[in-house]
């Protein structure tokens, strides 16, 4: 059962541009107007800025670095219809159940806190309130089902260059498609595609993408993780990854692998790979036409190593 402090935040939510009165939000929520306070107090506490004005009511302060479908829409240049939550247990599992629902255009799922956020090959992604972007982007590109990776690659491309525009960090990607900065994973990406059939055609690909913005406390069991550590607001990131992907993908054109290129971190370098369970060194050669990473194994054979069951890292 939701708390009425989340019931009035989603109300806070939906009438940012606007005052709502304490009398008008307890009977909306069908509570006292004491439970409106008591939700001002604790929403306070948890760090949310809360205006009050005598005989208007309360509003969220603008100051708060909170996401709202008309914030996030108002940042971007593609319009399409944009979903927020405060918490949920996957932004990627919403836009299924979205899809499933009979969604069929093209839309944004975001959340402030994910509770069962998931990563590439079964891990999980620590998704905590208010300090990273959880989104998932639901595309329809009508596309055969061995270029979907293509969006995984670009979805790499379209965070590295957000991050350039709206910050003076200079991200790096990792093959195949986690962001790095200064040496730590602050981005994943988990594409997931729906497939007819018959037809072996994409119908919709689900990219979601969770990016670091200020968590600073990661469990143990988290590797090498680290934050974009910027002011930047969540929603303009959110509207500049999402137009940054939707513009790649709109080219149809490979072009933006000479960006990937560019901001790779393992050419050159001595890698290890695990495919199917078996550790293997090897040298990484160059990012091929197709976004597949191109690596010289030690006996000399040069082979091709396309995303999927496969895990890279550098060797230390
Ligand atoms: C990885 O690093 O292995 C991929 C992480 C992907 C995390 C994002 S957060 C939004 C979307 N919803 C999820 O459950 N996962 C992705």
């Amino acid at each position: 059962m939701m708390s009425t402090k989340h019931d009035f935040l989603m109300l806070l939510l939906e009438n940012a541009d606007d005052y709502i009165s304490g009398e008008k939000a307890a009977r909306k929520l069908g509570v006292s107007r004491a439970a409106i306070w008591k939700a001002v107090r604790t929403l306070r506490t948890e760090g949310y800025h809360i205006e009050a004005v005598t005989n208007r009511g309360y509003r969220l302060g603008e100051d708060n670095d909170i996401l709202t479908p008309h914030l996030i829409q108002s940042y971007m240049n593609h319009k399409m219809k944009v979903i927020c939550f405060p918490t949920i247990d996957s932004t990627n599992n919403e836009a299924k159940r979205e899809l499933a629902r009979g969604r069929a255009d093209e839309f944004l799922i975001t959340a402030d806190e994910q509770t069962q956020g998931r990563g590439r090959q079964g891990k999980s992604f620590y998704s905590p309130a208010h300090t990273g972007i959880y989104m998932s982007l639901v595309l329809h590109p009508m596309m055969e089902l061995k270029n979907a990776v293509t969006a995984t690659t670009a979805a790499a491309v379209a965070v590295c260059r957000a991050i350039e525009r709206l910050t003076d960090k200079e991200p790096q990607i990792k093959w195949v498609n986690d962001v790095y900065l200064d040496g730590k994973k602050i981005c994943g990406v988990l594409t997931e595609a729906i497939t007819d059939y018959e037809t072996q055609i994409v119908t919709s690909i689900i990219v979601g993408i969770g990016l670091n913005i200020s968590t600073t406390d990661f469990p143990d069991d988290v590797e090498n993780a680290a934050s974009l550590a910027s002011n930047v607001r969540r929603s303009e990131m959110i509207a500049a990854i999402a137009d940054e992907l939707c513009d790649i993908l709109d080219k149809k054109s490979l072009s933006f692998l000479d960006y990937y290129r560019t901001h790779s971190m393992i050419i050159g370098q001595e890698i290890v790979f695990i495919k199917n369970g078996v550790v293997t060194r090897a040298t990484a050669l160059e990012i091929d036409e197709k976004g597949g990473l191109r690596v010289r194994l030690e006996n000399g054979e040069i082979t091709t190593l396309t995303s999927g069951e496969i895990s890279i890292r550098r060797v230390e």
